[in-house]
């Protein structure tokens, strides 16, 4: 037999447990998402709130996104904002405070301090999130403060993203094709070495002239424009050569930045045998690729679905390079530097036999 006591005091903890299960049961909050874009809510007063005399008021509104499944917002983003109704003067503003957050479990107005934001004087809060996502809103009114706020939802198009796949794909599959080759070397190094040069110059120039340093442009031409006319003053020829002059010291310019890029490559990117150095190209080859990830994780505001892009595109690399079209492809070009490693080899023996022949003549 169970004992009356025992039966009633079980009875109990149920209804407790129900009565608990009530309490923390997450009440229904308003919504907005992209069918039902916007949502009037009034903060209402929170009874207790430990270590405030302030009476607290405070609401919550859930933004919900897509599904995953919904790939053609990959590359959007939704706008939340949040605007004091007019029934609250501006003055009262600042007692606004609004908390973006992602989990479901905390109560209501728990966020930490700092994840506060309060709304500017007379503005309004706004922010950011991935279309695919599920944040919450809590709105807080510090103080006496009574009205409604409007929350909303847009989705703003950002098709530039794209751009970022692309070139993020691209450069994956590219990386170990251009990290072997040699013209990719010179260009760029060229071009990094004029750029360079001509910054190093701007920045003297800047430092020679007391203009100010907004217009750096405008000045460093004053400033070539001075050199050049007290040069053309010393070696006593006319004004009229400024021209053709500041345009050769120009191309001077480009021509050192270029040579010097030039020397950069023959020094330390090639290797004694024609090929680019493979430690060089092994370090290449992983910058391109970490620059490519983090192009493809550019491309969405959604963390999972940037993880699912970048491992796809990786996926496509690998078969796609690993495939016998493109194979034959990457063989026919280390064929051909290994028939440049040959002659070179070739060439070094020839001259090697010279010299024994020389030798043995003596
Ligand atoms: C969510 O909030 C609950 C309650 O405050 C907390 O225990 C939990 O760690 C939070 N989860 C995350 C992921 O922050």
């Amino acid at each position: 037999m169970v004992a009356p006591g025992f039966s009633s005091s079980l009875c109990f903890t149920l209804s407790m447990l129900l009565h608990l299960s009530c309490a923390y049961r997450v009440t229904p909050f308003k919504g907005v998402d992209i069918e039902n874009p916007a949502v009037d809510v009034t903060p209402y007063p929170l009874a207790g709130v430990p270590g405030s005399k302030d009476v607290i008021s405070c609401e919550r509104v859930q933004v919900s996104g897509y599904s995953r499944l919904k790939l053609g917002s990959y590359a959007n983003s939704f706008r939340v904002t949040l605007a004091p109704s007019v029934a609250i003067p501006e003055r009262l503003h600042s007692k606004i405070q609004v908390c973006f957050h992602r989990n479901a479990s905390l109560a209501l107005c728990q966020c930490e301090k700092d994840e506060w934001k309060a709304i500017q004087k007379g503005g309004v809060w706004s922010s950011v999130m991935s279309p695919y996502e599920e944040r919450y809103i809590d709105v807080k009114f510090v103080g006496r403060v009574s009205g409604s706020v409007s929350v909303a939802v847009e989705e703003d198009f950002q098709r530039w993203r794209l751009l970022f796949l692309g070139a993020g794909f691209i450069l994956l599959l590219l990386a170990p094709i251009v990290s072997n080759w040699v013209p990719f070397y010179y260009s760029s190094l060229m071009a990094i070495g004029v750029f360079l040069l001509i910054t190093i110059l701007l920045f003297q120039g800047m430092k020679l002239l007391p203009t100010g340093r907004q217009e750096c442009l405008v000045s460093y031409y004053k400033w070539i424009s001075v050199l050049v006319n007290s040069i053309l003053v010393n070696f006593g020829l006319s004004e009229e050569m400024h021209n053709p002059v500041s345009v050769f010291l120009l191309v001077g310019i480009v021509l050192t930045g270029a040579a010097l890029g030039y020397w950069i490559v023959r020094k330390f990117v090639i290797s004694k045998d024609g090929t680019v150095d493979v430690g060089v190209a092994q370090f290449v080859k992983r910058a391109m690729r970490i620059i490519a990830t983090t192009s493809i994780f550019q491309s969405t505001l959604d963390a999972p679905l940037a993880l699912g892009a970048c491992v796809s595109c990786c996926t496509v690399c690998f078969l796609i390079t690993s495939s016998k079209w493109l194979g034959s492809g990457l063989n026919s070009f280390s064929v051909v530097s290994s028939y440049k490693k040959d002659v070179w080899s070739e060439k070094k023996k020839k001259k090697e036999e010279e010299e024994e022949f020389l030798r043995l003549k003596r």
